[in-house]
C-alpha cells in the first residue's frame, strides 16, 4: 500500500476494481514511474495503476537490458514512488533472479516490495515454469501481475527484443500459460508484444483482466514505459509506442538555454537574487574595512 494518503473523493485502485472494470469493460490504464515526481504525475492524471518496471535499468539506469536489475535497485525507486502515488495501485517488478531460485526466495522477496517498498503488488516473467512461485506468493497475501509474450528477462533465449507467439505452437503455448498462471492466483496479466488478434482472443477467454503493450486494442488495458511514451529514451522506440512528447529535445533545448543565459550574464536576474537592507549591508561594509579579514596568504 502507497506510504501517501488518499486524496478525498478518490479511491484507492485495488485489483477488485481490476476485476470490475474487466467485467463493465471499461480499459485499464497503467504507466511506468521510477521516482517521486513521475509517481505523482500519473497519479494525479487518475491512471489505475503505476508500474515500478525493471525497464528502470534501461530507461533511467543506462543499461543494455534489464538483467543488471537488483532488488536494492527495486526498492529504492519503488519507495520514490510510494512516497508520490496515492490511487493508482502500485505494482514493483520483480527484477531477474529474484524469484527464479527459489519458492522460497520468490515469496521472501516479493514480500519485501509490499513491507519495505509501499507496493500493493508484484509483477514477475514467464508461464507454466513459474506457476509455483506465483501459487506461494498468492498464498502469502501478495497479489500478482504475469507477463507473457515478449519476456525482456530471457532476451538471451528469445533471441533479442522481437515480437513472440506468432506460430500455430507459439501461440497455443502463450494460450496455455496465461490459463496457468490465471489459475496459479494472478490477478492480471501483461501481454508484450504479440499479434494483435492473439491478444484479443487470449483476454475474450481470460476471467482476469490483460495488459497490453504491443498487443493490440483487444487487451483489457494498454501500459506504456512513460520513457517511451515522453519521448525521454531515445536508444530505440519499439514500434509498439506512440509518443505523445518530445521531452527529450525540450530538455536539450532548455539545458542549452541556461548555459547561454549564463555565458551571456542573463542569469541570473535581479528577480532571482536575495537583498539585504541598506542599513546592515552598510554596516558590513564599514566593519570588514575596519577589521581586515585575513587572506590565505597570510
Ligand atoms: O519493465 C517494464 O517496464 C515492463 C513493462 C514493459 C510492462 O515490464
Amino acid at each position: 500500500m502507497s506510504t501517501a494518503s488518499i486524496p478525498s473523493g478518490r479511491k484507492k485502485v485495488t485489483t477488485r476494481i481490476f476485476r470490475q472494470k474487466k467485467a463493465k469493460g471499461l480499459p485499464i490504464t497503467m504507466l511506468t514511474a521510477y521516482d517521486y515526481a513521475t509517481a505523482q504525475a500519473i497519479d494525479r492524471a487518475g491512471l489505475d495503476a503505476i508500474l515500478v518496471g525493471d525497464s528502470l535499468g534501461m530507461v533511467v539506469l543506462g543499461y543494455e537490458t534489464t538483467l543488471p536489475v537488483t532488488m536494492q535497485d527495486m526498492l529504492h525507486h519503488c519507495k520514490a514512488v510510494a512516497r508520490g502515488a496515492h490511487t493508482a495501485m502500485l505494482i514493483g517488478d520483480m527484477p531477474f533472479m529474484s524469484y527464479q531460485v527459489s519458492v522460497l526466495e520468490a515469496v521472501r522477496n516479493a514480500g519485501r516490495f509490499l513491507q519495505e517498498a509501499g507496493m500493493d503488488a508484484v509483477k514477475l516473467e514467464g508461464g507454466r515454469e513459474r506457476r509455483e512461485a506465483v501459487e506461494a506468493i498468492v498464498s502469502a497475501g501478495i497479489p500478482v501481475m504475469g507477463h507473457l509474450g515478449l519476456t525482456p528477462q530471457s532476451v538471451h533465449q528469445l533471441g533479442g527484443f522481437q515480437a513472440q507467439a506468432k506460430t500455430t505452437q507459439a501461440a497455443e503455448r502463450l494460450m496455455d500459460d496465461a490459463l496457468q498462471l490465471q489459475a496459479a492466483g494472478c490477478f492480471a496479466l501483461v501481454l508484450e508484444s504479440i499479434p494483435a488478434r492473439l491478444g484479443r482472443w487470449v483476454s475474450e477467454r481470460l476471467e482476469i483482466p490483460t495488459i497490453g503493450i504491443g498487443a493490440g486494442a483487444g487487451c483489457d488495458g494498454q501500459v506504456l514505459v512513460t520513457h517511451d511514451l515522453l519521448g525521454l529514451f531515445d536508444r530505440f522506440t519499439p514500434k509498439f509506442v506512440r509518443k505523445y512528447a518530445d521531452l527529450h529535445g525540450e530538455m536539450a533545448r532548455a539545458f542549452s538555454a541556461f548555459a547561454a543565459d549564463v555565458e551571456s550574464g542573463e542569469f541570473p536576474a535581479v528577480e532571482h537574487s536575495v537583498e539585504m537592507p541598506d542599513e546592515d549591508w552598510e554596516n558590513f561594509l564599514r566593519r570588514v574595512d575596519q577589521n581586515p579579514q585575513p587572506t590565505l596568504a597570510d
